[in-house]
């Protein structure tokens, strides 16, 4: 059976999740993380080697403080309660996104969730924080502009490969299927280089309603589609 070698995910739909249930959006956010654990810990069981989860964009600032607040603490707690399980279940845990305008206490977190788990080999878990794909590109091309001032780097050399040295995932395998779930049909800022020959895949299901089952569907789904890279179908 063939699995994706790198899966990413849009977590979407927590806060209607909860306002459905007439609890405040915190309450969906809080969920969600239960929905996460589950599917990080299916994809290890499964040979996935890359998961890379959406968590919170450069947009989701525009929210009111004390969402933010909440899911601020929220990934606080995660990382402290489940660190450990983490390591124990071979989980490598990266973070992809501008950390450093973080708070002091959120990069210590990071870095340690980082530090404590970099020999671990089962499944990468690449974690979108203050992540924005614009955001990633342009501090790319802002790095590259200085390698080539600074003589570093001449203007001929500027390729895809040279290119992706310069992103949050470095020369990380780009994502064979991205999900979205929540049912919004857009990329909302995500991963918007690496995505380019992604397969797609969209539902309406909520995040916290996300279970091993939906997850099935889309990694079905995946296996049916035939991948061209812009080339044609060999006879
Ligand atoms: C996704 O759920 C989680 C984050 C963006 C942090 P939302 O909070 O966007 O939930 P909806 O889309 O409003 O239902
Ligand atoms: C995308 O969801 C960001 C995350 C899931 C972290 P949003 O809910 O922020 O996206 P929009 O605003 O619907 O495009
Ligand atoms: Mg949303």
């Amino acid at each position: 059976m063939v699995v994706p070698n790198h899966v990413a995910i849009i977590m979407d739909g927590n806060g209607r999740w909860a306002r459905e249930r007439l609890m405040p959006r915190y309450y969906g956010h809080r969920e969600g993380v239960k929905s996460l654990k589950r599917i990080v810990s299916y994809s290890s069981d499964i040979g996935i080697k890359i998961l890379t989860v959406y968590a919170f964009s450069t947009e989701n600032w525009k929210r009111p403080i004390r969402e933010v607040q909440a899911l601020m603490q929220l990934m606080e707690q995660t990382f402290a309660l489940e660190l450990e399980e983490l390591i124990a279940n071979g989980v490598r845990v990266k973070v992809i996104g501008d950390i450093a305008s973080l708070s002091p206490k959120q990069q210590r977190i990071w870095q340690m969730a980082e530090e404590r788990t970099k020999h671990n080999q089962r499944l990468l878990l690449n974690v979108a924080f203050n992540y924005g794909g614009r955001m990633e590109i342009v501090r790319a091309v802002r790095s590259i502009a200085e390698a080539v001032q600074e003589g570093r780097l001449a203007v001929d050399q500027i390729t895809d490969d040279v290119f992706v040295q310069y992103l949050f995932t470095n020369d990380l395998a780009d994502p064979d299927l991205i999900i979205r779930t929540g049912g919004e049909l857009r990329l909302s800022n995500f991963l918007l280089w690496q995505g380019a020959y992604a397969e797609w895949y969209f539902t309406d299901t909520l995040w916290p309603d996300f279970d091993v089952e939906e997850f099935e569907k889309a990694l079905a789904s995946f296996r049916q589609r035939e991948r061209r890279f812009g080339s044609i179908k060999e006879k």
